[in-house]
């Protein structure tokens, strides 16, 4: 896959006018197949430490206990620890780094070589400001909701495009040098109610809430595989070393000490080998979370946000002393260190890897180490620029994601117009700069990111507005402005003289811990903000041509205005980070023809998507339920029958393609490649197994052994792996018995190497019609019957394509295309063997098919025909947990039903 890609990249790049050499070209993603490596070096380097020192690489020091949250510091083998960061946009809290575009906008250009080059990039400044660690990329939430605060962190509330997007910036990401962390696990969908202190603070006029609880979200084994779950199978398979639980909790267990999620399905049947740190405050329990597979915490401190708990750990001192009192075998111990361990060689980090040179939120050159305990004033900021020539990566995908949803009569690309007219605050800078809120938590000038977490700060940001009068000085233009969305009649006089007027409106979200507008992280409404829908209405009130500039976090409503005839343009721009205005004017110029397509659907109401969040707790403990199993965004529309204003995947160019010649090819199975990405990590999902990491356990010493040493003074509120001094050994409970937190005697799916293999080649002819260049994203999608969506996607294909040329696109099917989860075999099941054809679909979105073909059902499934898989016999019924029949009841004579298991060499 990567040879593939990589090669379609120095193509691509060809054509870029990139600097020759330049830091970005990604190189052949690192470390697929290397984990056995990665995990004897760890094991060499872990077996040898003392019990203290592997908690040290385990727990984190504490909120503020240095200056960049770090962890691991072993002195005695000279191991200067890791140094951990967010973000999905860039390297947060510090100078001289990119503000890269939204996770959405990635997704947005539906083009995998820039979904790459940008994690690459956004790799690579972590790992230049000596960041081991970083926490990105996001597909938890996924996007069930489009109200939901972080969706924009992530991509699509489509799995497959998420997954797409997931895998490839895990992969570009790891091979720019930082370990990259997907985040969150799982079905964290929403802001509110996350977490209990955050939101109890938080008293909206005549509400007050009082939960005891985070939210528990609740779905189907179904649902959760063939949504949730399924964009994790891309990132393990393109070699995701870190995970990050979330902060709700999932069937009323907290998601960082669900055993069922983290040993069973995450590790176990995912086969995942890397580690699993908390967020800020998402660890609940000590021991529980160890034994539940958490293997790192985050800031190492007990409470959420760290209020309550500074420099009080459930770790630190409370995992030495649950090792020593048999709460936790120490093996377990062991396999946290050697998966967080096994993460940095799987990287390569040993070798080169920079030093930490920068204060994370301090952009001073000179401060305190600690600065929580004011002390060590020293040199915190080296200043280190890391931008390289990224600027460029993230025009290009800011440029190659702006979707076009409307364009009548020619109104784009500009003709050298001889005035413009540029109206709304989203067209010019912020009075405040790009960074003038914390986080970004508020909305002021032109939006380009979210608030939150996942922000960075802006190195500069090239507003609309700059970018168009420097374009427009080219052609002579005029151009007016308004940037005060409310003088009305300033605007009207203005837009009335102008050839085209193009207006802004944005709508913004971002992380439950900040409040924006009354919107708590998640969007209160999906409308336009600051009165943008009037705005636009009395813009074309006064201007026939006028053009619609949306920079947004997902779908906002269009009715008031887009059937509007003036209304000539209408172009969505995500957020498109510090390139903004470049990004703009290169489609709306032409330089680019507008190639990206909507990666939600827009609703005509808010009703219409049959998700939203939940905004009012049911109770002390919330249940968010996903009763709408597999069916949200497009998937609940077309199952629903409701007319879309723009449909999944929709978005126009400057030119027009046609579709012929479909082709479906079954791949020869004896061509199928033998999977080389075998677990080599001993899965322990077993807590009956004792697997043996080291060879040797450390023989337990007396306490004074364990206690604090008195060579180092501590810092204060700073989180050490010591017991107090003059504590006793103790001896605890040992640990719960096996049946306790062992739900499974054995996983089918295990690995699953053989859903990877191909099984379909679908082929078309894509014409260009028009006459300008162009990309075209032809989509693949398919019926795969048995209580499936209408249609799912399953394939998709980017590809620039000359005026009056053809281009031949394929699209390959791996067996996962074609499988669903069936939860009483706990394994995916290919449909092929279900009876019934599955049908095929290309075409321009989820509603323009343009062709269509079938996959024929297996009539007679053996192995060999579907190569690696293992029948399975006997299930007389198959259903889902939920007792809602799936599949049509199997009998004996009738085909045998191929389960994708792990493939028997
Ligand atoms: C401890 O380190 C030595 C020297 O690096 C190495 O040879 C040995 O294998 C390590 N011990 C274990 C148990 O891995
Ligand atoms: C643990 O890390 C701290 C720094 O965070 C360091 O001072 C201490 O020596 C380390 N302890 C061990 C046992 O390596
Ligand atoms: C919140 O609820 C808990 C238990 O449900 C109760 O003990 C507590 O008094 C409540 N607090 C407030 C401020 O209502
Ligand atoms: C949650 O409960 C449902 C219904 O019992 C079950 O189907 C599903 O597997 C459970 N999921 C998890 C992650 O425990
Ligand atoms: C150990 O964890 C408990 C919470 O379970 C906390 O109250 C206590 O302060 C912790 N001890 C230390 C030394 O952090
Ligand atoms: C800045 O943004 C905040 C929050 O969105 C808003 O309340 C405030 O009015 C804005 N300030 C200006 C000057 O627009
Ligand atoms: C939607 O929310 C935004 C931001 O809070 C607000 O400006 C706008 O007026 C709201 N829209 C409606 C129709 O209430
Ligand atoms: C369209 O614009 C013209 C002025 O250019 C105006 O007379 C007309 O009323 C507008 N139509 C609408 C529907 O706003």
């Amino acid at each position: 896959m990567f040879l593939i890609i990589s090669t379609v990249l120095l193509a691509s790049l060809a054509t870029a006018q990139y600097p020759e050499g330049s830091r970005y070209t990604p190189p052949i993603s690192p470390g697929r197949g290397n984990w056995s490596q990665a995990y004897a070096s760890a094991r060499q380097f872990v077996c040898n430490l003392t019990l203290t020192e592997k908690v040290n690489l385990t727990t984190q020091t504490g909120t503020g206990a240095t200056n960049t949250y770090q962890l691991g510091i072993i002195p005695r083998v000279g191991f200067r620890g890791l140094a951990l960061d967010d973000s999905p946009t860039g390297v947060r809290g510090t100078d001289y780094s990119s503000a890269f575009t939204a996770p959405l906008n990635m997704a947005m250009t539906w083009d995998r070589e820039l979904i790459y080059a940008q994690a690459f990039a956004n790799g690579a400044e972590h790992r230049d400001k000596g960041v081991n660690i970083a926490y990105s990329p996001v597909v938890g939430p996924l996007g069930r909701a489009p109200e939901g605060g972080r969706n924009w962190e992530g991509y699509s509330p489509d799995p497959y495009l998420s997954g797409v997007s997931f895998g490839l910036t895990v992969a570009g990401m790891n091979a720019g040098g930082t370990i990259a962390v997907g985040k969150h696990f799982v079905l964290y969908e929403q802001e509110h109610f996350r977490q209990r202190i955050e939101w109890n603070s938080y008293d909206l006029p005549g509400v007050e809430f009082n939960i005891t609880e985070p939210y528990s979200a609740n779905t189907d084994d179904r649902t959760l595989h063939e949504l949730y779950l399924w964009p994790w199978y891309d990132a393990v398979h393109d070699g995701m070393a870190a995970v990050m639980c979330s902060y709700n909790r999932v069937n009323g267990t907290q998601a960082c000490q669900n055993n069922h999620l983290l040993n069973g399905i995450l590790k176990g049947e995912m086969g995942f080998q890397g580690f699993v740190v908390s967020d800020d405050g998402s660890q609940h329990s000590g021991v529980l979370s160890s034994l539940a597979g958490m293997d790192m915490t985050i800031l190492g401190e007990t409470s959420p946000n760290g209020v309550e708990g500074l420099g009080i750990s459930f770790w630190g001192p409370n995992l030495t002393q649950s090792v020593l009192n048999d709460s936790v075998p120490e093996w377990r111990l062991d396999d946290m260190a050697t998966r967080i361990m096994a993460a940095y060689y799987y990287l390569g980090q040993d070798e080169g890897f920079p030093e930490l040179n920068f204060a994370q939120g301090d952009l001073d050159t000179y401060g305190h180490l600690y600065p929580h305990a004011m002390e060590d004033f020293t040199q915190i900021n080296q200043h280190v620029d890391v931008r390289d020539h990224h600027a460029e990566v993230i025009r290009r995908v800011g440029a190659n994601s702006i979707v076009m949803l409307k364009n009548t009569d020619h109104a784009l690309p500009l003709m050298s117009p001889r005035q413009l007219a540029v109206i709304g605050e989203d067209a010019g800078p912020s009075l405040f700069g790009p960074n003038g809120c914390a986080d970004r938590g508020c909305d002021n000038g032109t939006l380009a990111m979210g608030w939150g977490s996942g922000s960075t700060n802006f190195p500069y940001l090239v507003d609309p507005l700059s970018a168009i009068q420097h374009r427009a000085l080219e052609d002579g233009t005029v151009v007016q402005y308004v940037l005060d969305n409310y003088d009305t009649s300033l605007i009207d006089s203005v837009v009335s003289q102008a050839e085209a007027c193009l207006v802004f409106v944005n709508a913004d979200s971002g992380e439950g811990y900040i409040e924006v507008d009354g919107n708590y992280g998640d969007r209160n409404n999906l409308t336009a903000w600051m009165r943008g829908d009037e705005l636009i209405n009395e813009v074309a009130g006064n201007c026939s041509n006028t053009i619609v500039v949306a920079h947004t976090p997902g779908p906002i409503l269009m009715e008031p205005w887009i059937q509007n005839p003036n209304v000539t343009a209408v172009l969505m721009a995500g957020l498109p980070g510090q390139e903004s205005g470049n990004s703009l004017v290169d489609v709306l110029y032409g330089t680019v023809t507008p190639s990206g397509k909507l990666p939600w659907t827009i609703g005509k109401k808010r009703e219409d998507y049959g998700t939203d969040v939940m905004y009012i707790p049911d109770g002390p403990e919330p249940n968010l339920n996903f009763t709408e199993g597999l069916f949200i965004d497009y998937r609940h529309f077309d199952q629903a029958g409701i007319e879309p204003r723009f449909e999944f995947g929709y978005g126009m160019s400057y030119t027009t393609f046609s579709y012929s010649n479909l082709r479906v090819d079954a791949v020869d199975a004896s061509n199928a490649s033998i999977g080389n990405d075998e677990p080599t990590h001993t899965v322990h999902s077993q807590m009956t197994a004792n697997p043996t990491i080291c060879p040797h356990h450390t023989t337990k010493l007396n306490a004074s052994a364990y206690t604090f040493p008195s060579t180092i003074s501590s810092v204060s509120d700073y989180i050490y792996p010591y017991l107090p001094r003059n504590s006793s050994l103790t001896t605890g409970p040992a640990y719960p018995s096996a049946s306790v937190y062992a739900e499974r005697s054995d996983i089918p799916a295990g690995g699953a190497s053989a859903l990877w293999d191909d099984v379909y080649i679908v082929s078309a002819t894509i014409s260009n019609t028009g006459e300008t260049a162009g990309q075209e994203v032809a989509q693949l999608y398919l019926s795969l019957g048995h209580g499936e969506p209408v249609r799912q996607l399953r394939g998709f294909n980017k590809t620039c394509i000359e005026a009056g040329k053809d281009a031949e696109v394929s699209f390959t099917l791996r067996r996962r295309d074609l499988s669903i989860w069936n939860s009483p075999s706990q394994a995916w099941v290919d449909v092929r063997g279900l009876g019934g054809d599955v049908g095929v679909f290309v075409g321009a979105s989820s509603r323009d098919l343009r062709l269509n073909g079938t996959i024929p059902a297996m009539i007679n499934a053996k192995n060999g025909d579907h190569g690696g898989t293992v029948g399975q016999k006997g299930h007389s019924s198959l259903t889902t947990n939920d007792s809602t029949p799936f599949v049509t009841e199997l009998s004996d004579g009738q085909p045998e039903v191929p389960v994708v298991t792990k493939r028997v060499l």
